[in-house]
């Protein structure tokens, strides 16, 4: 894979007769992109782009943002359309492997992704070693590395089968990982998966049944968990796809490698953020507390953010964000809850705040996670699962970017370089000296 070629830019040093020329290759749509390979051999000069907010890592076709325009597309489909038409299997299949599947082809996947839900009986010990209190986000992490200790099979990352064996595992297995971390931490016994059962169905049945009573998942929270993970499935080369393709292209195998995502994913800038959100609306309270609230927001050296709100590529409304907001309304009324006062709370939070210049100048609209967490409490789903939720949908995004990857012929390992700021060399001092 290459962008196609479309001109050059010519790089001059100033004050020398030293140049390069490099390659500019444009994309489908988006941005052109200027091949910097050769600024190194030809000038001896590296880029310098902290937080990469500047730099294409590298080529896919998977998925495009368009962040001004607020724009979504997994292989050229628009999110919304994925998200109200299609289930999230489907969504797994297009990243995958380039293309909605046609009904024989979708039956397939399932089949296949449903026959590895099940997880080696002895991973369960696992649990047991973690504290009760663990957060689930640490189980996940130790569990879902530890399964390249369990499926030897399919650890030839140069094979294709193995890696589509692997994604198969990956995608089947989350959703049993993360609901038996949920079981462990409130002392149930651990539920097993169900294959007559939908994707999002046998998780919810994994995480609220338990094997005394019969348990029937709602189909409208189904439906809504489902949509949940569509709209958590890819986004492009965010902060943990990344560290999956930099893990990945050393050549280790996609369990370790989807480990490393689940612990990027972690932090609260990324997938800790709806979490994060529920916590704040916790801590507002009231309408009544909003001003203060967002007046210690736009106070610099608070350190206080306006959780859900505002991305490094959207500077429009999140499309996901609309979509979660009529799920959230959608879920309410099916469990009956009126005027909810978190919901409330929210909204009038993001009326306030997208009338307010600070958040105006800023770009900062609310982002796929300013609701999410109001649906997920709403479902009775516990707030440190929020971000394993997040992890079970990525999962899909992860693997498809990895294999697309390991796939491609041109992968090398990836390296950034730096701009050396320490000390030049200097001779050591004995301790005596010192
Ligand atoms: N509340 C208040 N001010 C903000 C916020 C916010 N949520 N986000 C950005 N800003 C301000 C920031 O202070 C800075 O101001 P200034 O130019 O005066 O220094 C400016 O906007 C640009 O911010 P930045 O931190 O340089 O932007 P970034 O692209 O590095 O950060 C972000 C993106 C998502 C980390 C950030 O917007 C943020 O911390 N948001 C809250 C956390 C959140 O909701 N994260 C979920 C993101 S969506 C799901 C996912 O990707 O996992």
């Amino acid at each position: 894979m290459t962008g196609a070629p479309i001109g050059s830019v010519t790089v001059t040093m100033d004050g020398t007769d030293k140049s390069a020329s490099l390659p500019l290759l444009a994309g489908t749509i988006g941005p052109s992109v200027f091949d910097i390979r050769k600024l190194y051999t030809d000038l001896d000069l590296f880029t310098y782009d902290p937080g990469y907010g500047g730099t294409a890592a590298c080529e896919s076709r998977i998925t495009y943002i368009d962040g001004d325009e607020g724009v979504l597309l997994h292989r050229g489909y628009p999110i919304d359309q994925l998200a109200e038409q299609s289930t999230f299997l489907e969504v797994a299949h297009l990243l995958l492997n380039g293309e909605l599947p046609d009904k024989e082809e979708l039956a397939e996947f399932e089949r296949g992704v449903m026959l590895h839900t099940m997880v080696h009986e002895q991973l369960r010990q696992f649990y047991n070693g973690f504290r009760r209190d663990a957060h689930p986000m640490a189980v996940i992490c130790g569990v879902v590395g530890a399964l390249s200790a369990f499926y030897h099979d399919s650890l030839d990352v140069t094979n294709a089968d193995h890696r589509r064996i692997s994604a198969f595992r990956l995608i089947a297995k989350l959703p049993t990982i993360a609901a038996w971390a949920y079981k462990y931490s409130i002392g149930q016994p651990f539920m097993y998966p169900r294959n007559d059962l939908g994707y999002a169905e046998n998780f919810l049945y994994m995480m609220n049944a338990v094997p005394a009573e019969p348990y029937h998942v709602n189909p409208v929270l189904a439906r809504a968990m489902d949509r949940i993970l569509i709209l958590h499935a890819d986004h492009e080369q965010n902060a943990s796809t990344s560290t999956v393709r930099l893990a990945g292209s050393t050549g280790a195998n996609p369990f370790a490698c989807i480990a490393a995502g689940i612990a990027s994913l972690w932090g609260p800038a990324h997938g800790g953020a709806n979490e994060a959100v529920l916590k704040m609306l916790a801590e507002i309270g009231h309408k009544d507390h909003i001003p203060d609230f967002i007046a210690r927001v736009k106070d610099k050296n608070s350190g206080v953010r306006l959780m859900g709100f505002g991305h490094r590529v959207y500077k429009n409304y999140d499309p996901r964000a609309k979509i979660m907001e009529r799920t959230c309304h959608e879920v309410l009324d099916e469990l009956g809850i009126k005027d909810d006062p978190l919901l409330e709370l929210a909204l009038e939070l993001e009326r306030i705040a997208l009338h307010d210049d600070y958040f105006i100048s800023k770009k900062l609209y609310p982002n796929v996670d300013f609701y999410s967490g109001i649906i997920l409490k709403a479902m009775g789903i516990p707030t440190s699962m929020f971000t394993v939720l997040f992890a079970v949908a990525r999962t899909v995004g992860w693997i498809s970017q990895w294999k697309e990857m390991m796939e491609d012929p041109l992968q090398r390992i990836g390296r950034p370089r730096q701009v050396y700021t320490g000390h030049a060399q200097r001779d050591f001092v004995v301790l005596q000296a010192r």
